[in-house]
């Protein structure tokens, strides 16, 4: 069943378009991720589904009921930002049941609401602490804890992580990933970041220039993105993409093969070239050539590499595993 539908959803600021008309279904208890680089438009889209912002045109439904020109307060939603905006004043228990002592319910009720989402989050021991007296991680859940308590039909998450330190940002991450295992509520999470967006999504929305440019779960948009701009933005590091007369060698307009679809030999292969740069990582090395007549090419070793800058290499693609398109 579709939690959501957004039916040719546009949006203008003034004579700027940046929603472009989005079609797009996300069904009860799915994770969707909204990811693309700064400036395509994924917190307008996510703004207008939560009512911040009106669409210029277009129609919205959140389970099965035209939310289109409703309040914020009447769509079943509850949203996290980047910015937590915790009250420094409060504790936070009174942060996490803020929602609920505005919307004046019984004080046993935001008790035990609150208490249930401490759990949940882990913040049971922290519920006399002050906001200043917690890390960037327990902050984080703090908000969302305020979210938790509405009891949404759709939680939505604007770049949530973005604040936090990369090692606090992996761990939050999967946070995240078990809160929705336990919680099976609808999620859409924005985020600019590809490895949030793989690690954490049932199905990925990746928005190029306030317009949908593909659709797909995380395995499917790996390893059949629809266009170069897919594959140059899922995977790590970036598959390496060659247009103009190389591609023409190809046989097409874009050419691309991933880093980990190189093979490294000493003796021979399809392409030679010479090891520009090593970056050993321990359990794998990103190996960084010039290819002649090609260029540029970043291959990805499992383990240590026995290249070295300035060595002399054969690089050869894996068999079926390049990617050709036509535009
Ligand atoms: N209130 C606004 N007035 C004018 N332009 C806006 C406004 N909000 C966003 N934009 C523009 O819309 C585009 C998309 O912005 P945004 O949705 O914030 O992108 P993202 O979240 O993907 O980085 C950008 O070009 C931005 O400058
Ligand atoms: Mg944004």
């Amino acid at each position: 069943m579709a939690e959501l539908t957004l039916k040719q959803i546009r949006k203008s600021f003034g004579a700027l378009e940046v929603i472009k008309g989005i079609d797009l279904e996300v069904r009860s208890g799915e994770f969707v991720v909204f990811v693309g680089p700064s400036g395509c438009g994924k917190s307008t889209l996510l703004r207008i589904i939560a009512g911040l912002e009106e669409s210029t045109s277009g129609s919205l439904t959140i389970g099965e009921k035209d939310v289109t020109h409703a309040e914020p307060s009447e769509r079943g939603i509850a949203m996290v930002f980047q910015s937590y905006a915790l009250y420094p004043h409060m504790t936070v228990a009174e942060n996490i049941g803020f929602g609920l002592s505005l919307a004046r319910r019984p004080k046993a009720e935001i008790e035990a609401k609150v208490r249930a989402a401490a759990d949940t989050l882990q913040l049971s021991q922290l519920l006399d602490r002050k906001p200043k007296q917690l890390s960037g991680g327990q902050r984080q859940r703090v908000a969302i804890g305020r979210a938790i308590v509405r009891d949404p039909k759709v939680f939505l998450f604007d770049e949530p992580l973005s604040n936090l330190d990369a090692s606090l940002r992996a761990q939050m991450r999967l946070e995240i990933s078990e809160l929705h295992a336990r919680l099976k509520t609808t999620m859409i999470y924005v985020t600019h970041d590809q490895v949030e967006a793989m690690t954490m999504a049932d199905k990925i929305v990746v928005l190029k220039g306030g317009a949908i440019e593909q659709v797909g779960s995380p395995m499917e948009l790996y390893r059949h993105p629809a266009t170069p701009f897919v594959a140059g933005f899922i995977g790590s590091p970036r598959m390496n993409l060659y247009s103009g007369e190389i591609a023409e060698r190809f046989g097409c307009k874009t050419y691309g093969i991933r880093p980990e679809h190189i093979k490294l030999s000493e003796t021979d292969g399809q392409w030679q070239g010479k090891v520009r740069h090593v970056e050993r990582l321990g359990a794998e090395a990103i190996i960084h050539l010039d290819i002649t007549d090609m260029g540029e090419m970043v291959a990805r070793a499992e383990g240590e590499t026995p290249f070295a800058p300035g060595s002399m290499v054969w690089a050869n693609p894996v068999e079926g595993a390049a990617h050709r398109f036509n535009f």
